[in-house]
């Protein structure tokens, strides 16, 4: 069995992160998000994995690169344009040739990882087997209908929904996907969506394999997203210091890596500090991720996620936010008083 790992994509709603990078490298817990996909599909005893890259390709290069340090052979495969997930099935036919594989979308979140339903898939031997999970939402995915256990029907992104079961963003094919991807049309947003795929499959009576999921899974295309998948990891982490505490609190399970400095402050867990950041006079509250090489100096922050090379001075308190790479946030003495601010397309700013 093949991995297939989707990494293209725009991701327009974590702009701005996203005019700058990949939203699959975007860390939860100081990891990509790429790589909890990555480490789930070598958990799952497969070797060979594809992954579909577009407009961001060299930096996804540069962080998967060839795959080892996942004990995986990966090959990349170039999408031209985001022409939809059956499009890029499309495209790696060459690599996945008469292969069953798991189609794994780059920005998907399983906590407990997919070992079972791939191990259910290989059991079974469906020519597809999908994954559903109950959401709140389901106008925002592709939503399946069951009756007696068999799937009858799927839409993407429906107005009306049929159910509350959305497709989790991991699937199960065997070869008879490449017949269903070359007989779709494009829909509305000129994409060829995967959701109608599967539904030929079920229309000329192919074996679809319907399993709902209760575990958590996230699809972290939104701020919201990100932040809630950044708690659930962070609580499964387990506390260790390989820095340098000075005068402070640690509390609850802390993780600080490596070549940090925490000096006259609290850290309130869960969090995670990364490495070569200084931490002086503040407050990190639960559910806070800091990537490399940032300061934060006499601030307080919580339930945020800050990537690296960013530095936060003098801010009374920063909570439910995503701050992006070089980012700098400063108090200023300056007269007249007033917010000076230098800030990316599509950001957004709440001032108390
Ligand atoms: C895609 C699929 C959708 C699925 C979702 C899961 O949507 O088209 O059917 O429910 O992934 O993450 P997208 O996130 O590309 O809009």
């Amino acid at each position: 069995m093949k991995g297939l790992v989707l990494s293209g994509g725009k991701g327009t709603r974590l702009r701005p992160i996203t005019h700058t990078s990949a939203k699959q490298l975007v860390p939860v817990a100081n990891k990509p998000i790429l790589f909890y996909g990555l480490e789930a599909i070598a958990k799952s005893d497969i070797k060979e994995v594809g992954i579909v890259v577009g407009d961001t390709k060299n930096e996804i290069k540069s962080a998967v690169g060839d795959g080892s340090k996942f004990g995986l052979k990966i090959t990349y495969i170039e999408q031209e344009a985001p022409l939809g997930l059956a499009h890029a099935v499309k495209i790696s036919q060459d690599f996945l040739k008469d292969d069953d594989f798991v189609m794994y979308l780059g920005d998907n979140l399983i906590k407990d990882g997919i070992k079972t339903f791939v191990d259910k898939f290989r059991e079974k031997k469906p020519n597809s087997q999908i994954l559903l999970a109950k959401v709140p939402n389901p106008q925002q995915f592709g939503v399946a209908e069951l009756k007696d256990g068999k799937v009858i029907n799927l839409v993407e992104k429906p107005k009306q929904p049929k159910s509350d079961l959305a497709l989790v963003g991991v699937y199960m094919f065997d070869k008879n996907i490449f017949e269903a991807v070359n007989n779709i049309k494009p829909s509305l947003r000129g994409e060829l969506e995967i959701t109608d795929a599967i539904q030929y499959l079920v229309n000329k009576k192919y074996n679809v394999l319907p399993h709902v999921i209760t575990g958590w899974w996230k699809d972290t295309g939104k701020l919201e997203d990100m932040l809630e998948a950044n708690r659930i990891i962070l609580d499964t982490l387990e506390a260790e210091n390989l820095g340098k505490v000075e005068n402070s609190s640690m509390e609850g399970k802390v993780v600080l890596q490596k070549n940090s400095e925490i000096k006259n402050s609290t850290i309130r867990g869960p969090v995670i500090i990364g490495e070569n950041c200084k931490i002086v006079n503040s407050y990190i509250g639960p559910f806070t991720s800091v990537y490399f090489n940032t300061i934060v100096e006499n601030s307080e922050i919580e339930h945020s996620i800050v990537l690296e090379n960013s530095k936060i001075k003098d801010v009374k308190r920063i909570e439910d936010s995503l701050i992006g790479q070089n980012v700098e946030i400063l108090r200023s003495e300056k007269k007249p008083h007033a917010y000076r601010i230098m800030v990316g397309d599509s950001s957004r700013i709440e001032i108390a």
